[in-house]
């Protein structure tokens, strides 16, 4: 007689336990306000600068937090996923960098438009909100913690929101802001398209790490809940930044 394995994959219960999260953040607050059709073109600009000036912060440690994470996965014994996170470490160095030519860019481009006056150094040296600052330490949290193969949890999850949502908020600044507008869209653009292998890629680690680690499942899920929760609450922060912006314009 045959048994029946009923057994759910730890693969199915990282996907029931983050899809949820996923639909929520494409349905938060600040994405339904940015992606309405009678959008404000003057919030969703001011957005895009904040975007980019704050998300600096984010993206400037990229390279080290995840080689320091794959060095820690290598020290306790996770050689596979650390060497694969070593790799992937290589592929994000220097991002920030189109975020600060965008800042700048963005700002140029405001400036000519508008009589309100905006200083791309300014934005850059603000103070971090509440959003940048719980990424920023969910990372380092996922480095020191005994799980640091999370950080892979994070990859995926933030990465395949340049493919799932990038493309939507390019459509949308096309449409209410124009193609002048997009062209200071370095960073988004060149992240819709290169994040598609880097999903494959994280997808591919995550499916492999989980065969040989079923019961690291739960780790993972939350840490992925925990990026996207962080995420979410940044973009949240980029629009009451760019709403108090507007405030002192009119
Ligand atoms: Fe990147
Ligand atoms: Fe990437």
């Amino acid at each position: 007689m045959s048994t029946l394995s009923t057994a759910i994959s730890p693969q199915a219960i990282y996907e029931s336990e983050v899809s949820p999260v996923r639909d929520a953040f494409t349905k938060c607050p600040a994405l339904l306000e940015l992606f309405n059709s009678d959008a404000d073109p003057i919030l969703l600009e001011l957005f895009l600068i904040h975007f980019n000036a704050l998300g600096v912060s984010m993206t400037e440690p990229v390279d080290r937090w995840i080689t320091q994470a794959g060095e820690r996965c290598k020290q306790l014994g996770f050689v596979e996923v650390g060497n694969a996170l070593c790799l992937h470490a290589t592929h994000e160095a220097g991002h920030h960098e189109m975020m600060i030519t965008d800042t700048k860019t963005l700002v140029k481009n405001w400036n000519e438009r508008h009589a309100f006056q905006l200083d791309a150094t300014e934005m850059l040296a603000q103070p971090l909100p509440n959003g940048v600052q719980k990424y920023v330490k969910l990372h380092e949290d996922v480095i020191a913690s005994d799980t640091p193969f999370c950080q892979l949890a994070i990859e995926l999850e933030i990465e395949r929101l340049s493919v799932d949502v990038g493309p939507i908020l390019i459509k949308q600044c096309l449409e209410i802001l124009g193609s002048d507008v997009v062209k200071g869209l370095s960073f988004l653009e060149e992240h819709i398209a290169i994040d598609v292998s880097h999903t494959h890629f994280n997808q591919k680690q995550m499916n492999k790490f989980l065969e040989q680690h079923p019961d690291m499942v739960m780790p993972l899920a939350d840490t992925a809940k925990k990026a996207l929760e962080a995420y979410q609450l940044f973009l949240n922060d980029c629009v009451q930044l760019a709403k108090a912006k507007m405030a002192t314009i009119k």
